[in-house]
């Protein structure tokens, strides 16, 4: 875990365009209580970030998600207010804790009934969802030495189309300082490495600032 350190200013404008523009509904601000109630990490993705996942998910016309990293819902619930009617999103969580708090969030935002949370590691879990339809999104957010190994998955269970998008990518700026977070920024680094160079993607990486610091994003196609 890198701390956040913010910048005077930046959390202050994020909370204003997410007040003025974002909105986010009662549910959206319940799942932040409880996550926080349930002692978890303040690790979420921010509202703005969380309504832009839902607003890709809807211009990719997406049906089915898939999300590694559910901590409490947060981003999932965002996805899956983007999905149509029929639209499904399995989400894959190490811990039955934060399944816990997770499946209770998003029963309470209404969208529960299109979310399967699966829980166990998700190397485990991925091999078997190889036996179910391609996945035409991908948000990829867990532990972050895995992030390369998740986006070979995330391809491997797409479709040329499916987009794929990776959270953390700046991590503070770490990535051009690996030794500040040894457990972390390799596995950045070398996500960003297989973004640029592997033949079945195209990809772009955007930086953030904001409440949860100096990060950014990820957005691949596979061809
Ligand atoms: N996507 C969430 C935040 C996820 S935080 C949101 O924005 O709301 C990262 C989550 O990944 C944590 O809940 C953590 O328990 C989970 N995680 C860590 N390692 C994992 C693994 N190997 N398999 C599945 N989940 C994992
Ligand atoms: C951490 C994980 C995240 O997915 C995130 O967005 C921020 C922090 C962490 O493990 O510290
Ligand atoms: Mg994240």
């Amino acid at each position: 875990m890198i701390e956040h350190v913010t910048e005077p200013g930046w959390v202050e404008v994020e909370r204003y365009l997410t007040d003025v523009v974002v909105r986010p509904d009662p549910a959206h601000e319940r799942a932040l209580t409880s996550a926080v109630e349930a002692g978890m990490p303040a690790i979420e993705v921010a509202p703005n970030a969380g309504k832009l996942l839902k607003m890709l998910v809807q211009v990719s016309g997406a049906r089915r998600v898939l999300e590694i990293g559910t901590l409490a819902g947060f981003s999932s619930m965002w996805m899956a207010q983007g999905l149509p009617d029929g639209g499904r999103l399995v989400t894959c969580e190490y811990l039955q804790k934060h399944a816990d708090v997770a499946r209770a969030n998003l029963d309470a935002a209404g969208v529960g009934d299109k979310v399967e949370i699966k829980v166990g590691a998700a190397l485990d879990t991925l091999p078997t969802l190889e036996a179910e339809e391609p996945f035409d999104f991908v948000f990829i957010d867990a532990d972050k030495e895995n992030d390369s190994n998740y986006l070979d998955w995330a391809i491997r269970l797409g479709h040329p189309g499916t987009v794929i998008v990776i959270d953390n990518v700046i991590w503070d700026g770490s990535i051009l300082e690996p030794e500040r977070d040894e457990a972390n920024a390799p596995g950045i680094i070398r996500v960003l490495d297989m973004l640029g160079q592997d033949p079945r993607l195209d990809s772009t990486a955007i930086q953030t600032v904001g409440s949860k610091g100096w990060d950014g994003f990820a957005i691949a196609r596979v061809r």
